[in-house]
């Protein structure tokens, strides 16, 4: 079963949207605070070219979390599956994705997945380049591949913002930096991560990417191959196991897609083989998980059979 018209969407975001009330938007980046709580939107994006969007279509947000899964995948075509996982585990966590409890005891003290900010900080020290900038660049190509737009770039204000905030972070870093799992600068990597996170999309950006992905990695529209199909599969591996920090297991049981959420509110998901669903509603739950956004994505998913189990 399909959605066909965007007037299908418009209700269920309306029935999704009082659930806005009950989130709050993280203020733990300042510039992030000032987003209007009450925000709600969708788009779905299919490989024949269809979109469909309802709410607040037109707000661009930034990805935080959700570059995870993109930065991933780029540092798995830099280094290889076998170097990256030599340095970050493919395991879930019970724990909230900023903490730093399992790293000391992990043995051996890695993180254990690259959807927690430990883990992510190590495989964004794995994307190539000569410089932040030139590291960043082939980040930002591989996002207006993937999105087929090119006018995507870096929210300043939300990258200086985080930067002088991100001392946990930082604690992760010098702390896997000891441990041999960081290599070279701190401070270059919390500025290449704070940016990294500070790239901004809207809903229809994220509802593209995600339809690359559930079509193997290739973009339709011109057969190119963007991400090779076995590392497409690893990331939306992750995606299910670990995309919704310590709520994956119910997100998997209630909406039953792989997704990955960001602190901004945006969340990317997919059904394979054909489409691709961006939300963003900036009003969290406890788990840091858009509170409307995965209503709606639990709504989404009854109404038209979504859940690939
Ligand atoms: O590392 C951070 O704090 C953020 N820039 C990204 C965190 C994030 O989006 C976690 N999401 N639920």
């Amino acid at each position: 079963m399909y959605c066909e018209t965007d007037d299908e969407l418009v209700e269920l975001v309306e029935r999704a949207r009082k659930y806005t009330e009950d989130g709050k938007v993280a203020d733990y980046i300042p510039a992030l605070g000032r987003a209007e709580k009450c925000d709600l939107s969708i788009a779905l994006y299919y490989t024949d070219g269809r979109c469909f969007k309802a709410g607040d279509v037109d707000k661009l947000f930034t990805l935080q979390s959700v570059s995870k899964v993109l930065a991933l995948a780029l540092a798995i075509m830099d280094n290889g599956e076998e170097e990256v996982f030599r340095k970050v585990g493919m395991e879930p966590t019970g724990d909230p994705f900023n903490s730093i409890a399992k790293l000391e005891s992990q043995v051996p003290a890695k993180p254990l997945n690259p959807m927690i900010n430990a883990g992510a900080l190590v495989v964004s020290n794995m994307i190539e380049g000569r410089s932040t900038h030139d590291k960043l660049g082939r980040f930002l190509t591989l996002i207006h591949d993937l999105t087929n737009n090119t006018s995507i770039d870096v929210d300043h204000e939300v990258s200086d913002s985080e930067f002088e905030t991100a001392h946990l972070n930082r604690a992760l870093c010098y702390y896997m930096k000891q441990h041999g799992l960081i290599t070279g600068d701190v401070e270059d990597l919390i500025d290449l991560y704070t940016r990294q996170c500070a790239i901004k999309v809207s809903c229809l950006d994220l509802a593209r990417i995600g339809m690359v992905l559930a079509n193997k990695g290739r973009d339709p529209e011109t057969n190119r191959m963007i991400i090779p199909e076995g590392i497409a599969t690893l990331v939306k591996t992750f995606m299910v196991t670990c995309g919704m920090y310590n709520a994956s297991g119910e997100f998997a049981i209630r909406v039953g897609i792989p997704a990955k959420s960001g602190v901004s509110g945006g969340i990317i998901g997919l059904v394979p083989p054909s489409m691709g669903i961006g939300v963003y509603g900036p009003a969290l739950n406890e788990k840091g998980n858009s509170i409307a956004g995965v209503k709606l994505l639990e709504m989404l998913s009854q109404r038209y059979e979504l859940s690939i189990f």
